[in-house]
C-alpha cells in the first residue's frame, strides 16, 4: 500500500466512522419510524465499512462527532426534503471516493455500491411526504 492510498484509506476510515454518528443522530432527531429505521440501517452499513476500512488501514480511529452536529443544526433548520437530498449528495461523493481504489482493493466494491444505494434510499426518502 502507498502512502497516498493509506492517507485516502485513513480519511475514508474516518468518514465511515463520523457517518454512523450521522445517521445515529438522524434517527434520534426524527419522528418518523419509517426514517427512523432507514437511518439505523444506514448507520449499520456505515459501520460495516469502517470496520472493512480498519481492516486494510490497521490504525483505530475514534469517530467524530462534528458533522452529526453539523447535520443536528441542519435538522432543525433546513426542510426535510433539502436534508436528505444533501444527504444523498453527501453519499454520492462518498462512493464516488472509493472508485479509483476498486482496481487494486476489491473489497471497496462493495461499499461503494452501498453508498450509492445509500443515495437513492436518502433521494428516494426527501421526495416523500
Ligand atoms: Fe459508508
Ligand atoms: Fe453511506
Amino acid at each position: 500500500m502507498t502512502d497516498n492510498e493509506m492517507k485516502a484509506f485513513i480519511g475514508f476510515q474516518q468518514g465511515e466512522l463520523d457517518a454512523v454518528e450521522m445517521y445515529k443522530k438522524l434517527a434520534q432527531l426524527t419522528k418518523s419510524d419509517k426514517l427512523r429505521e432507514a437511518f439505523l440501517d444506514a448507520a449499520k452499513d456505515e459501520g460495516r465499512h469502517a470496520a472493512i476500512m480498519y481492516k486494510l488501514t490497521g490504525t483505530q480511529l475514534t469517530p467524530d462527532s462534528k458533522l452529526a452536529n453539523i447535520i443536528e443544526k441542519a435538522y432543525k433548520v433546513a426542510p426535510k426534503r433539502i436534508l436528505l437530498q444533501g444527504v444523498a449528495l453527501g453519499e454520492q461523493f462518498g462512493g464516488n471516493g472509493y472508485r479509483p481504489y476498486i482496481a487494486d482493493y476489491p473489497e471497496l466494491e462493495s461499499i461503494m455500491f452501498d453508498e450509492y444505494k445509500h443515495r437513492d434510499i436518502m433521494r428516494k426518502l426527501s421526495k416523500e411526504k
